[in-house]
């Protein structure tokens, strides 16, 4: 359905559309008026492209569905309230509560960076909403700037439970796919695992990353490479997160176990913001007459911030992670070995201070210290072989040369003592 069309659409008798609100990967979410019980209501169509196959078309319709089982699970003032689904042109529309406002998305793609007092507050908020999600065993698996809903007195709504799992429910698609939006999708996602509620807060800390820094935390120009980076990389330095830095640290941490969980960041949230006192006052822009929502004429012009919805093959996340799993050995086999080298070193070192001291003194003579060995090969995998072999060397010479010359000298004394026995029985003294 086109704007002009859609516009002047009564869906299933009852709700007339009157604008649109939004797009997503989905289809389009529409401003109505629900004719019956006369308050306002956004319509979210699914659109089905045309080259869809049935069974693609079920599991679209089963996602929708999905969506509308998770979204009535819920009741929270931080969360869009789902009142009804209906079923029009043989696809099912949602019906929910009209929320005043403009995505995240769209404010930080207008309006630049935003102040990071208001993006803590619109974190408190999402944050009271993953709580509620998690408590109903439902995990949202899309947090991201397009589906939090910030109104004009800067309260927060998560929105848009499309992809969300009931916790214990099978993660992955009957075709073996997962679907996220890689820039806010968490590393275990990434590596093809299944997602707890940790997946969310990753994503929030991706989301508060983006609205405070006003770019994304991990930005690579192809969905595979930003993985990558999800998975193996640090989060590109933050420059406007101020008090904030530490909670996006604690958010984005790849370990879902030590990763900050909801209680965490709430108290960290608020302790920011009383620590810092009043600042500057932000509230969204008003929308203008030229600043129509998401509509395609202006989509192409502005940042993305990284929304988009993509499908990833899982055997493809598995290689990726297999990947990435002998980089981090060979890296831990480098580091060892770097350490070694850093330990030998300093005994060396210490080897070639005492043995100074020693020489410094008047007397007895220097005592036989250990000679350092050679210095250590420049290439690091013969060097790597040879670091243990010369620790060996020093220790054996030690105990090897002692009972040697201990030896030679008693067969010396045995001798000299002979050779006097027979000079005195030849009568030779
Ligand atoms: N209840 C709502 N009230 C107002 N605007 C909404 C509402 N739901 C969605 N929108 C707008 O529509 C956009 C797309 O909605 P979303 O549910 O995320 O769709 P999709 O599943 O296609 O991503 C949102 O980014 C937001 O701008
Ligand atoms: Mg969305």
């Amino acid at each position: 359905m086109t704007a002009d069309a859609g516009a002047q659409r009564l869906v299933a008798g009852r709700y007339a559309v009157n604008g649109m609100l939004g797009r997503g990967g989905m289809g389009v979410v529409w401003r109505a008026n629900d004719q019956v019980l006369g308050r306002p209501v956004a319509l979210k169509e699914v659109t089905f492209p045309a080259h869809l196959t049935d069974d693609e078309r079920e599991a679209l319709r089963n996602r929708t569905l999905r969506e509308a089982r998770a979204a009535a699970r819920l009741v929270h003032p931080c969360v869009t309230t789902l009142y009804d689904v209906v079923e029009e042109d043989g696809r099912p529309w949602l019906v929910m509560e009209h929320v005043e406002s403009r995505s995240l998305q769209e404010i930080v793609q207008r309006e630049g960076p935003l102040p990071w007092r208001a993006v803590a507050r619109i974190g408190l908020d999402v944050l009271d909403a993953l709580e509620a999600a998690h408590a109903a065993g439902i995990v949202h698996r899309d947090v991201k700037p397009a589906n939090v809903l910030v109104g004009r007195d800067c309260a927060a709504h998560l929105t848009d439970f499309g992809i969300a799992i009931a916790t214990g429910g099978p993660s992955i698609t009957t075709s073996g796919a997962i679907i996220g939006s890689p820039s806010y999708m968490a590393p275990e996602r990434a590596r093809g695992e299944e997602p707890g509620p940790a997946v969310d807060l990753w994503s929030l800390g991706a989301t508060l990353y983006t609205a405070v820094e006003g770019r994304l935390a991990f930005d690579r120009p192809e969905s595979m490479a930003t993985l990558l980076a999800v998975v193996s990389e640090d989060p590109a330095p933050t420059e406007l997160a101020g008090p904030l830095a530490p909670v996006l640290e604690g958010l984005l941490t790849k370990d879902a176990v030590a990763r900050w969980d909801v209680p965490r960041t709430r108290s960290a949230l608020r302790a920011a913001l009383e620590g810092a006192g009043p600042g500057p006052e932000w509230t969204p822009r008003p929308q203008g007459p030229g600043d129509d929502r998401d509509d395609d004429a202006n989509a192409g012009s502005r940042p993305t911030l990284g929304g988009q919805v993509e499908r990833f093959d899982i055997d493809d996340l598995r290689a990726l992670a297999s990947v990435i799993h002998s980089v981090a050995r060979d890296a831990r086999d480098q580091a060892r070995y770097l350490a070694d080298r850093r330990k030998e070193r300093k005994e060396r070192k210490d080897l070639q201070e005492k043995s100074g001291r020693r020489s410094s003194r008047p007397t007895p003579a220097p005592a036989a210290a250990a000679p350092p060995s050679a210095p250590p090969s420049a290439p690091p995998s013969p060097a790597r072989a040879a670091a243990p072999v010369q620790r060996r060397r020093r220790f054996k010479r030690r105990w090897v040369v002692v009972p040697v010359v201990l030896t030679v000298l008693a067969v010396l004394a045995a001798l000299a003592g002979v050779v006097a026995l027979l000079a005195a029985a030849f009568g030779v003294w």
